[in-house]
C-alpha cells in the first residue's frame, strides 16, 4: 500500500489521466487503512468481521474487496437422491480432484469423434453425410446433394443391436434413432458391435467398453450440483429474504410423484449461507435482517444449515435435506445507530472470533491525503466511464468542497470528508455538464455549476422554503388534507360495496 501516487507532486500533472490507480482493490480504499488492514487480515485468517459507519464511507468496498485475498473454493455441494426416503435427500460434497476425476470419466464415454471422410463410405451416407450417387460429403441437414442435386439416401436399417441401444439413447435423452446405426468391425480375432451417431459436422462413433461405461455412470444414483465449485468466493446477502438466505425447496404441482412430477432433490435450491460456503457472506445493514439474524449464527455455530422448502403450502414444505454445508466468514456492515440491534450472540461471535472496526470519517487535510482524494477522483471518473477527466483546478475545487464538506457534517477543521459516496455524485454531476458542453477535460466551471445544482435535497428546502420546519409545517398540513379526503373517499368505496 503506502503512498498512492507516491512522488507525484500536484503541479507535475495536467489532469486527472496521469494519476496512477492501484491495481488491488483494497488500495483503492481511500483514508481507511486500518480497517483495510484488518480487513486483509480476516480475509487470510478466515475471520468474522464487523464494520460500522455511516453511509457512504467504504464498507462495501472493503469487504467486497476482500474476495481478492480468497482462495478459490474447493468443493462442491451436491444433493443426491435417497431412494428409501425421497423426501429426505442426501448431502454429497465432491472435492476438486474427484469432480476433474468424474470429468475425464465423463469425457472417456464421449467415444471417438472422427470426420465423415474416415468412417466407412456406407456409414457416412446412412448417416447422411455422404451422397450415395456421387460420393459428395455434405451435412446431413441437406437433403439433397449440392453437388449433383439428387436426393441423399438416408437408410434408417437398425442392427441387431438396435433395441439395446434405444434403451441408452433413451436414457441419454437421445430421441432420435435415424441419427445412428449400428455396425461391426474386427479387432484382431474378436468382431465387436460399434455404434456410429451424428455429432454436429462430425461421426461419433461408441465402441463395446463405452456403451458399458455409459451404463454404469446411468446406474450412480441421480444427483444434483446445489453449490457448484466453480462460483464466486464473495456473496452478498443484502436484503435478503428468508428463502433467498436460507434456500428453499421449490414447489410441484405433482408433489414428486414418480412419473409426472419432478423428484424432491432436483427442487432443493442453496440460500446465501450455502453459496458462501468457503468464502465471504457480506451482509450489508445486518440489522434488517431481524430474526434472520439468528439462523446466520446459528449457520456459523454448525457451519451447516439444513435445507427446507419454506413456503408450509407448498409441496416443497415436506422436504429436508440435512447438514448442507456453510462454512463461511460473515462480513457485516451496520450504522453507529443500528449496532444495538444486532443479536448479541451474534456480535459476540464476531468478537470471539473476529474484529470489529469503527470507519474514520474524515482524515487530516495535507498534502499526502490530497493526493489520495486525487485516487478517488481519477477512480469514480474511470469507474463511471462516461465521463471525461478532471482538469487539477477543478480537482481542487472537488478536494475544497470535501473540506467544507468536513467542517458542516463531521464538524473537523483542517480535515477531508470521507463521506466519498456522495462526493462521487458531484463529480459525475460535473461529468455530465462536461459532456453535455462536449468539452475534453472537467473544467472548474462544471465543478461549480454542479456544486449549485448538487446541494443536498435539505439545503434545498431551506432556500426554498426559508427554513426545514416551515417546510415541514406546510407540507404535513397538505398532506393530511389530502389524506381526509382519501380517507372519506376511500369509505366512500367501502360502503358502496355493500349495495
Ligand atoms: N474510502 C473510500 N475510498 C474510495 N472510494 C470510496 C470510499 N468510500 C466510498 N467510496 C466511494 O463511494 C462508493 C460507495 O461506498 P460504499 O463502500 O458502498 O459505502 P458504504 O458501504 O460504507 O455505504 C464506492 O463505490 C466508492 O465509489
Ligand atoms: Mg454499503
Amino acid at each position: 500500500m503506502g503512498t498512492p501516487s507516491a512522488g507525484i507532486n500536484f503541479k507535475d500533472l495536467s489532469d486527472t489521466s496521469y494519476v496512477q490507480i492501484p491495481t488491488n482493490p483494497l488500495d483503492r480504499v481511500i483514508g481507511q487503512e486500518d480497517a483495510v488492514r484488518m480487513a486483509k487480515i480476516a480475509a487470510m485468517q478466515r475471520r468474522h468481521l464487523l464494520l460500522v459507519g455511516p453511509p457512504g464511507v467504504g464498507k462495501s468496498m472493503i469487504a467486497q474487496a476482500m474476495s481478492f485475498y480468497l482462495e478459490r473454493p474447493k468443493q462442491e455441494v451436491r444433493v443426491v437422491h435417497n431412494p428409501q426416503y425421497p423426501e429426505r435427500p442426501f448431502v454429497e460434497i465432491k472435492s476438486l480432484s474427484e469432480i476433474n476425476r468424474e470429468k475425464e470419466e465423463m469425457s472417456s464415454v464421449e467415444g471417438e469423434i472422427y470426420d465423415p471422410r474416415d468412417v466407412p463410405p456406407t456409414i457416412a451416407e446412412r448417416l447422411g453425410y455422404r451422397c450415395g450417387k456421387c460420393g459428395f460429403y455434405s451435412l446431413p441437414a441437406e437433403a439433397t446433394c449440392p453437388n449433383c442435386n439428387n436426393p441423399k439416401v438416408q437408410n434408417v436399417q437398425q442392427g441387431p443391436f438396435g433395441d439395446v441401444f434405444n434403451v441408452i439413447g433413451a436414457a441419454f435423452g437421445v430421441q432420435n434413432s435415424t441419427e445412428r446405426v449400428t455396425s461391426t468391425r474386427r479387432i484382431g480375432e474378436r468382431e465387436e458391435v460399434i455404434i456410429y451417431e451424428r455429432y454436429g459436422d462430425r461421426i461419433r462413433a461408441l465402441d463395446e467398453k463405452t456403451l458399458e461405461r455409459r451404463r454404469k455412470i446411468e446406474k450412480k444414483s441421480p444427483s444434483k450440483v446445489i453449490v457448484p465449485v466453480s462460483r464466486t468466493p464473495f456473496i452478498l446477502a443484502t436484503g435478503a429474504s428468508e428463502t433467498e438466505l436460507l434456500g428453499d425447496v421449490r414447489h410441484d404441482p405433482y408433489g414428486g410423484h414418480p412419473q409426472l412430477g419432478t423428484m424432491p432433490y432436483e427442487r432443493v435450491i442453496a440460500g446465501s449461507v450455502h453459496e458462501a460456503h468457503e468464502g465471504v457472506l457480506f451482509v450489508d445493514e445486518i440489522t434488517h435482517l431481524g430474526n434472520l439474524q439468528r439462523s446466520i449464527l446459528t449457520a456459523m455455530q454448525e457451519r451447516s444449515f439444513p435445507i427446507t422448502g419454506r413456503n408450509p403450502q407448498s409441496a416443497g414444505a415436506s422436504v429436508r435435506v440435512d447438514g448442507v454445508p456453510a462454512d463461511f466468514i460473515l462480513v457485516a456492515a451496520c450504522n453507529i445507530q443500528d449496532l444495538q440491534y444486532i443479536l448479541s450472540p451474534l456480535r459476540s461471535r464476531i468478537v470471539g472470533g473476529g474484529y470489529e472496526l469503527l470507519m474514520h470519517t474524515t482524515m487530516p487535510d495535507n498534502p499526502e491525503n490530497r493526493l489520495r482524494y486525487l485516487q478517488f477522483i481519477a477512480q469514480e471518473i474511470i469507474v463511471d466511464g462516461k465521463i471525461p477527466h478532471m482538469t487539477m483546478e477543478a480537482a481542487e475545487m472537488v478536494i475544497e468542497e470535501g473540506k467544507r464538506r468536513g467542517k458542516e457534517i463531521d464538524k473537523k477543521e483542517n480535515a477531508l470528508t470521507l463521506r466519498l459516496r456522495e462526493l462521487g455524485g458531484l463529480i459525475r454531476a460535473a461529468g455530465d455538464l462536461a459532456v453535455m458542453e462536449e468539452s475534453r477535460l472537467i473544467e472548474k466551471g462544471n465543478v461549480a455549476e454542479a456544486l449549485k445544482t448538487y446541494l443536498p435535497v435539505e439545503e434545498k428546502i431551506k432556500k426554498y422554503y426559508g427554513n426545514l420546519a416551515n417546510a415541514m409545517s406546510t407540507e404535513t398540513t397538505i398532506s393530511q388534507k389530502s389524506e381526509e379526503y382519501l380517507m372519506k373517499y376511500h369509505n366512500y368505496l367501502e360502503d358502496r360495496s355493500y349495495d
